[in-house]
């Protein structure tokens, strides 16, 4: 019998009113002889040059490490023949679970079956891995970050008026950028058709590399004119770039830009007017929600998952976070609050 086919009979999935209770794996691991039998987990990244994922890196780790398992990380700069390798060297130094935060979604569905033939599961962290028989999925809920920042331009279309918009998409390989348009379009479409708000540019900003949103506001300016009330960057590096191309235009503070993740430089922008609104995923639980989980996988113990979410595939057992927006008026309600950033820091005192 192959070592999938193993991992797919000791298998089971129950239902149970509270939701699903999971147990997937080839038996109980004994830890990794190279870790003198602790747990080794493998945390496979798309990139660390965005702020957030050296946050949820860290945290991750260190949560991990204090479940008392060892961690391995590499990180693939945005390349998916890289990620692929990556993956493949930590199976073959003998993780006993793999996290993989996919630079592109669909390309990962390689991962997974490279990892299942070696009896590892897979847990898909942040973004989903689609097509694939991904073990479990943890994220934040990314149809309601899309909804809360169109939600927040909503509101800001002032009576009798309309809103002139550009749309800044994230990187079309991420998943979760499609559910943030998603979530955008279930509050704008409405709006589009009433004819109160007017999209006058849109475009996906490739890697979510904060120059190529720079080119698109450029480019929107270019076709539109000044004449711009806002724009839906769909997240914090993005509207940084955004914002750059505003300041060269001698708009910055004039238009209303939007993001996610709450980045030191946005909560900046934000208190300092240039930018207006940013959505706080609280990485922290999301990054220590993950470690326990990922050390209950090494370990093949049983584990809860109450969502379920479709990849293409199959249902993938799925822990999804709550998320909050965020403005000048709740910085220190939120994010401050919370112990995400200092008070110090994002006030710059
Ligand atoms: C994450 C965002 C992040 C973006 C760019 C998305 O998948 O959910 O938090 O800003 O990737 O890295």
């Amino acid at each position: 019998m192959n070592l999938r086919l193993a991992f797919v009979l000791i298998s089971f999935v129950l239902s149970v009113t509270t939701g699903l209770v999971l147990s997937r794996g080839r038996g109980a691991a004994t830890g990794s002889a190279k870790s003198g039998g602790k747990p080794v987990i493998g945390l496979s990244m798309d990139t660390l040059k965005e702020e957030r994922w050296i946050a949820d890196r860290d945290l991750f780790t260190e949560q991990a490490r204090a479940l008392g398992a060892e961690v391995q990380v590499l990180s693939a700069n945005s390349d998916d023949t890289r990620q692929l390798r990556d993956v493949e060297s930590l199976i073959t130094s003998g993780v006993d679970a793999l996290v993989i935060i996919p630079h592109n979604g669909e390309a990962m569905a390689r991962a997974v079956e490279m990892a299942h033939a070696e009896g590892i599961p897979v847990l898909s962290y942040d973004r989903l891995i689609t097509n694939a028989e991904t073990d479990l999925y943890i994220t934040f809920d990314n149809v309601k970050v899309g909804e809360l920042q169109a939600r927040f331009l909503a509101e800001k279309i002032p009576a009798g008026g309309r809103m002139r918009l550009v749309r800044i998409y994230g990187a079309k390989t991420d998943n979760n950028a499609r559910l943030f348009k998603q979530g955008q379009d279930n509050v704008l479409q409405p709006l589009i058709k009433e004819g109160r708000v007017e999209v006058v540019f849109e475009d996906w900003a490739e890697d979510w590399k904060p120059e190529n949103a720079k080119k698109i506001t450029n480019a929107a300016i270019t076709k539109a004119g000044q004449n711009i009330d806002a724009i839906l960057a769909s997240n914090d590096g993005t509207a940084g770039g955004a914002i750059q191309a505003l300041i060269e235009e001698g708009l910055s503070g004039k238009v209303l830009v939007t993001g996610q993740d709450a980045d030191l430089a946005a909560c900046q922008r934000i208190v300092a007017g240039s930018q207006t609104m940013t959505v706080y995923k609280p990485l922290t639980r999301l990054a220590k929600s993950a470690a326990e989980l990922a050390v209950k996988l090494a370990r093949r113990q049983p584990l809860i998952a109450r969502a379920e979410t479709d990849n293409g595939r199959i249902q993938v057992p799925s822990v999804l976070l709550d998320i909050v927006a965020v403005t000048r008026d709740n910085m220190r309600d939120t994010v401050i609050a919370d112990g995400f950033r200092k008070e110090a820091e994002v006030y710059g005192k």
